[in-house]
């Protein structure tokens, strides 16, 4: 996070570089930390894709060498299953679920047809929402990632401040879009600077128009979600992804009236972890899907077939 914040941003050149530095302690912190040794491992998972195409491999390489080296099995897992799984601990999930998952890279809505089984129900067709925190938030000066700086801002504010308007999508209703609503706010700043400069932390006008902001995101994702809930018949909401960290998300999905049971991940298993990889690995693993060393990092592996 420390070198990514002095750019405002993901750079994928030194996102790899770290992750060479970063995996072989970190393997050994996680082990310490749950007491245990590689040699009591049953199984390796790791992240397949989707994601940037030189940090893929640094964890895939490690795993798939690992996985020789013990003579365990390896396990590719989707990103997007991962997140999903998150909200699942414990749960028999009854099928079919609707699965939101908004992420810095993702928004997506997918229908869960059976267990490790997804249908593309809509995404969005520009920026993911977790991306339009990370723009806006850079956009004044608040640093990396936009997200929960934004959250805790915005529930200071008055979120009925600055209108924004939904965007008219034609087409498949359950897609999304969020690059409209950063240019309002592009807009909005653009005139707010007008005026004088301004600490966006301290500023009165700008954390009403950050509550504004997450508002209009939040009421955006839900519409579209229940929509797609209703017309599916689903049977269950799972929410996830790092964006499902949003306390005002939180709140507005516990406010609706949904009808169906509703599905999130602690907080802290919202953004991206190893735990989610491992439970979506440990399903896999029970139900025999298990890879081969010929697995390959797919910078744009799709969950649904
Ligand atoms: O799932 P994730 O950790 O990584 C990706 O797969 O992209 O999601 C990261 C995204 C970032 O855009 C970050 O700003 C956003 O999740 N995020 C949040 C919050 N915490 C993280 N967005 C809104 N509210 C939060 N509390
Ligand atoms: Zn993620």
């Amino acid at each position: 996070m420390e070198v990514h914040q002095r750019y405002g941003g993901v750079v994928p050149e030194l996102a790899s570089r770290e992750h060479v530095r970063a995996i072989v302690p970190v393997v050994r912190e996680a082990l310490r930390q749950a007491d245990t040794r590689l040699e009591d491992l049953t199984a390796i998972a790791v992240t397949q894709g989707p994601g940037l195409v030189g940090s893929l491999l640094v964890g895939l390489t490690y795993a798939k060498a690992l996985s020789f080296a013990k003579g365990i099995p390896l396990i590719g897992v989707h990103h997007l299953e991962g997140h999903i799984e998150a909200a699942l601990i414990g749960v028999e999930l009854a099928y079919p679920a609707l699965a939101l998952v908004v992420s810095g890279g993702h928004t997506h809505l997918f229908e869960c047809t059976g267990q490790g089984e997804y249908r593309l129900e809509g995404k969005t067709r520009d920026d993911a929402a977790g991306e339009a925190y990370d723009k806006v938030s850079k956009l004044l000066g608040l640093g990396y990632p936009g997200g929960p700086v934004i959250d805790a801002l915005a529930a200071r504010g008055n979120p009925r401040a600055v209108r924004f308007t939904s965007p008219k999508l034609k087409g498949n209703l359950s897609d999304f879009s969020f690059s409209g609503l950063k240019t309002a706010v592009l807009r909005w700043t653009e005139k707010r600077r007008e005026r004088g400069d301004f600490d966006a932390r301290t500023d009165s006008e700008t954390i009403d128009m950050l509550a504004s902001f997450q508002n209009t995101v939040i009421e955006e994702l839900l519409r579209r979600a229940q929509a797609a809930a209703d017309r599916i018949g689903a049977k269950a909401l799972v929410v996830s992804g790092g964006v499902a960290a949003n306390r005002g998300l939180r709140a507005a999905v516990a406010k609706r009236q949904w009808g169906i049971p509703v599905y999130f991940p602690e907080p802290r298993w919202s953004t991206d972890n190893g735990v989610m990889i491992a439970l979506a690995g440990t399903r896999r693993w029970m139900r025999g899907q298990v890879s081969g060393l010929d697995l390959k990092a797919q910078a744009n592996l799709p969950l649904a077939r």
